[in-house]
């Protein structure tokens, strides 16, 4: 597919498309708003093409035209380090235009709204909107403004799609398949975009999802999404094949809802020995980590925790996304 780009070329993506003789099929969305409303198949053609641009990545020339012609702004109103970074890296290895926002130091300290932000932004003809911003539905309500494609980088407390589709394709690295395999996702699941988007995508692949965390972190009936929930460590990692840790997110916490950190680390916190208890266990975290927290120092550093990879993997996923919706001009919306 992508190997066959010839880099004097321009193509669009539809027209590589057109050329490649791999099966891939479209996706069913024009955006990508979150993985409730994916189906498993629209999933595994993101992760099949997302090992596709990996190859990409792993060649001294990392970089392919597919997106040559096309621009795309990264609206950034929330901090962060690796979504934003690895959706420009995506970008300029798909050769896009690529445009850099962030909240601070524009005119949204003004009072700009969002609405015209997106629509000044779009006035100077961009295709694709990559975003984060801390209301949930804000990536929805930006299809209703304006005519690019968005893509949800993270709305608040509600979805981080590309964030699953990354550790999705970190956990089919070590696993050939997603069908009963156990997943426990730990922490603040209340609070977390990411622990929404995983249950979705990872249900939906035929994993077997525990929650654990106190209950003061996860939202009641939650079990009607298809999960376990548990409030023993213990008893989420029995059996387990890949534990995700959660950042404690007390930027959003109103009122304290644990004793202390200190407290949620003895009793949440996976330490070496829960890796010396459960021999095959491999650990993730979307980051940034708490050292200490979620996790031990330990063991964040340890071989068996594959958070660096994740981030590796965000990169080609981000690709894989981008050119999986960037041909696309109808469809369902969102
Ligand atoms: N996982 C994640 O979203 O990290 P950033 O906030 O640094 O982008």
């Amino acid at each position: 597919m992508v190997e066959q780009g010839d880099p004097g070329d321009t193509p669009m993506p539809h027209d590589v498309r057109a050329a490649e003789p791999a099966p891939l099929t479209r996706l069913h969305h024009r955006h990508l708003l979150g993985l409730q409303t994916y189906s498993a198949e629209e999933i595994h053609l993101i992760l099949d093409t997302a090992r596709e641009f990996r190859r990409v990545l792993d060649r001294p020339i990392r970089r392919v035209p597919t997106l040559r012609g096309i621009t795309v702004v990264n609206l950034f109103f929330e901090p962060s380090t690796r979504t934003r970074i690895s959706f420009e890296l995506a970008e300029k290895r798909l050769s896009a235009d690529t445009v850099n926002f962030s909240a601070s130091g524009s005119s949204v300290s003004k009072g700009e709204t969002l609405k015209d932000t997106a629509q000044n932004i779009e006035a100077m003809k961009i295709d694709m909107v990559v975003v984060r911003h801390k209301s949930p539905g804000a990536p929805h309500f930006l299809t209703r403004c304006v005519d690019a494609v968005i893509v949800n980088a993270g709305d608040g407390a509600h979805e981080h799609p590309t964030q699953a589709l990354l550790d999705m394709l970190t956990i089919n690295d070590h696993f050939a398949s997603f069908e009963g395999l156990n997943i426990a996702i730990i922490g603040d699941i209340t609070h977390s975009r990411v622990a929404r988007s995983n249950i979705h995508g990872l249900t939906k692949l035929g994993a077997n999802v525990t929650l654990c965390g106190p209950p003061t972190l996860l939202p009641v009936g939650i079990e009607k999404l298809g999960v376990r929930v548990t409030h023993r460590l213990d008893e989420a990692l029995e059996g387990c094949d890949v534990a995700m840790a959660l950042r404690i997110q007390l930027e959003r916490q109103g009122d304290s809802l644990f004793p202390s950190l200190r407290e949620y680390h003895d009793r949440f916190g996976i330490t070496l020995d829960h890796l010396a208890q459960y021999p095959d266990l491999l650990v993730m975290h979307p980051g940034p980590v708490n050292r200490g927290v979620e996790l031990a120092s330990d063991v964040v550093d340890h071989e068996r925790a594959i958070i660096l990879n994740q981030v590796t993997n965000g990169v080609a996923t981000r690709m894989a996304v981008l050119y999986l919706l960037a041909g696309i001009a109808d469809g369902d919306a969102g």
